[in-house]
């Protein structure tokens, strides 16, 4: 039978509980984590958002009613107890658990409510596949971690507010049904019942209202802002996610960083202890790419890229020196210590590995302790080339090298690639070390062989560096944007960068992006009419909320600290989301629904 209160009221949160709260009578509210009965005791661990607390049934103390009732109990039963907090006897303190020194005798307990034995367990170590418990994510939501990770989240959002009103910003909402915004992946739409055959779309970001805001003059806005990108998912991606959003006005981009850096610094402070050092380091896009092969670099370890170029050029191997010759590149990455460490079948699984990179191979010399060479390529080079290669990368007994020719950024990025996985497999990253850091002078442009235009790298309201304004047209390739990335642990945390406030520039850069006047104002039209009407110069930053729990939170995947995350093929399994809907839903939108191709078909796989 389940009672509702009957007048009960909590005292204490069960995880709460110390020997502080000694001989202290407690009403505790919670769920049975597991019951055992030893006879003449019964000891019951009591779970709440708080944690555990042991409770213990004596019949000679909680009278027979209530032990009859402690016998009945089953896991995730609801249970209320009142009794006085006891010290445990001595040897069966449990270090291990917050509230392990106390433990609740029961003088009266109540049901509150029974349980079907849950489909699965509610412990920490999870055993069940991942799409069983997001299938049953309130259930997976009661695991100790999980809860541990969402009062993290919900910390992390309460500095940020506070330091965001402590700084002077209006938390400002903006609307869900919007226009598409091009942010560069597909949008969610949603049909209009009142305009048959029109759409909204849901935002990819709040960019061209937070903009709006500046040109209205709400100066220094921010918003916890939900963003909806119809992209592949990833571990650090989801289609529903979180951003802290925020854009101010009359301001150069030192002024919005350090802003930022204020939020990472009383974050990283309160949760974790850590002091950061301000302001943070930059680094430029060209030395992140030159240097780590990444725009958001892994830092925790060394194994920079080395351009080898001037050491190769006349190097007697035909690859390499017509790769040099014809204006591509040869880089490389030493290991240091894995010669010895990597068999001839991890090497080859290492060529293989690069080979997704669209490179065509992986060059590779490993030296032994007593100097001895292993090489896919040695024996071709002149002899005192391979010596004055083993010096441009600091090479010593031990270690492996890797070489890759190819067009620049192909090269650097598959190399980078490659450092990252060895980074990994070698265990050179220390995951207790938090390395942020920014990234600026990112390309204004960037190719696309696919459209066989420039897009924006960032966004298309990005504003150029002012010493490259002259390149717009000459060299369009060239000009870099006044546009900073904020990079942790190899993750991109957060973009942002100063807008082109002006009108005439803007129109300039649609031009640049391949659109006519009219394709422009057709699109932009509300926006480019708007800066006709005194926009300030202004800029503005977002960063991930999600990946930033991810990383403080030591977790790997997004889904682990979304309270109701969608699983890899975008769907939720709990609520069996996106679902068809009734003939009636669809008339009145007036949509008619092809039936599904097999490959829009989606299953319920992760
Ligand atoms: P951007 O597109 O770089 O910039 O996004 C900013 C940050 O949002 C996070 N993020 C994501 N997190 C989880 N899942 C995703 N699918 C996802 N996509 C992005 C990342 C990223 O760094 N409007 C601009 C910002 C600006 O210019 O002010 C913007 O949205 O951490």
């Amino acid at each position: 039978m389940a009672d509702y209160l009957g007048g009960w009221k909590r005292s204490h949160m069960c995880g709460t509980l110390t020997s502080a709260n000694l001989n202290e009578e407690v009403t505790l509210m919670g769920w049975v984590q597991r019951a055992r009965n030893l006879g003449k005791l019964i000891f019951v661990d009591l779970r709440d958002r708080e944690g555990i607390v042991q409770v213990v049934f004596d019949e000679d103390l909680c009278g027979s009613q209530a032990f009859a009732l402690a016998k009945s109990l089953s896991r995730e039963y609801v249970l209320a107890v009142r009794g006085k907090v006891n010290m445990r006897g001595e040897g069966v303190v449990n270090h291990k658990m917050k509230t392990g020194e106390i433990e609740v005798a029961v003088r009266e307990a109540k049901l509150l409510n029974q349980s079907e034995t849950p489909p699965i367990y509610i412990e920490d170590d999870a055993k069940e596949a991942e799409n069983v418990r997001l299938k049953y994510r309130y259930l997976d939501l009661r695991r100790p971690v999980m809860q541990r990770t969402l009062k993290l989240r919900s910390q992390v959002l309460s500095i940020v507010r506070r330091h965001m009103e402590k700084e002077n910003f209006f938390e400002i909402e903006t609307p869900i049904l919007t226009k598409s915004t091009p942010e560069g992946a597909r949008d969610y739409l949603v049909p209009s019942r009142v305009h048959p055959g029109e759409f909204y779309a849901l935002p990819q970001s709040p960019q061209i209202y937070k903009q709006l805001l500046m040109l209205a003059g709400y100066d220094r806005y921010f918003q916890i802002a939900r963003c909806f990108r119809d992209e592949d998912s990833r571990a650090d991606r989801q289609p529903e996610f979180t951003q802290c959003d925020m854009e101010m006005s009359f301001i150069e981009p030192e002024d919005i960083q350090s802003v930022v850096e204020g939020i990472y610094s009383d974050i990283f402070r309160e949760i974790k202890g850590i002091e950061l050092q301000l302001p943070l380091r930059r680094m430029t896009w060209r030395d992140a790419m030159d240097q780590y092969g990444s725009d958001k670099p892994d830092t925790r370890f060394d194994m920079k890229i080395v351009n080898l170029d001037s050491v190769l050029a006349n190097s007697g191997f035909k690859v390499f020196d017509e790769a040099i010759a014809e204006g591509r590149t040869v880089r490389g990455i030493n290991a240091k210590g894995a010669g010895a460490k990597l068999s001839r079948k991890e090497i080859d699984a290492l060529g293989e590995f690069v080979k997704t990179y669209h490179v065509k191979g992986l060059a590779w010399a490993t030296i032994g302790a007593d100097g001895s060479i292993r090489s896919s390529f040695a024996k071709f080079v002149k002899p005192e080339v391979f010596e004055a290669l083993k010096e441009a990368m600091g090479a010593e007994p031990g270690d492996a090298l890797f070489l890759i020719s190819d067009k620049k950024l192909t090269a650097l990025t598959a190399l980078g690639q490659l450092r990252l996985r060895l980074g990994h497999e070698l265990n050179l990253i220390d995951e207790n070390t938090y390395d942020l850091f920014w990234i600026t002078e990112f390309p204004l442009l960037e190719w696309s062989d696919e459209e066989n235009r420039f897009v924006a790298q960032h966004h298309p309201f990005t504003s150029q560096m002012d010493e490259d304004f002259d390149l717009m047209e000459t060299d369009p390739g060239a000009v870099r944007a006044k546009a900073y990335d904020l990079v942790l642990n190899g993750f991109e945390m957060g973009s942002g960068s100063i807008r082109i406030h002006a009108s005439d520039l803007q129109e300039r850069m649609f031009r640049l992006l391949g659109f006519t006047h009219e394709q422009a104002w057709n699109r932009f039209g509300f926006l480019l009419e708007a800066f006709k009407y005194g926009t300030p110069p202004h800029g503005g930053f977002a960063f991930g909320v999600d990946r930033l729990i991810m990383i403080l939170a030591g977790r790997d995947n997004l889904r682990d600290v979304i309270a109701f995350p969608k699983a890899q093929n975008a769907s939720c399994l709990m609520m069996q989301t996106p679902s068809a809907v009734s003939p009636e839903q669809l008339e009145l939108l007036k949509i008619k629904v092809c039936e599904p191709s097999d490959e829009n078909e989606a299953g319920d796989t992760l």
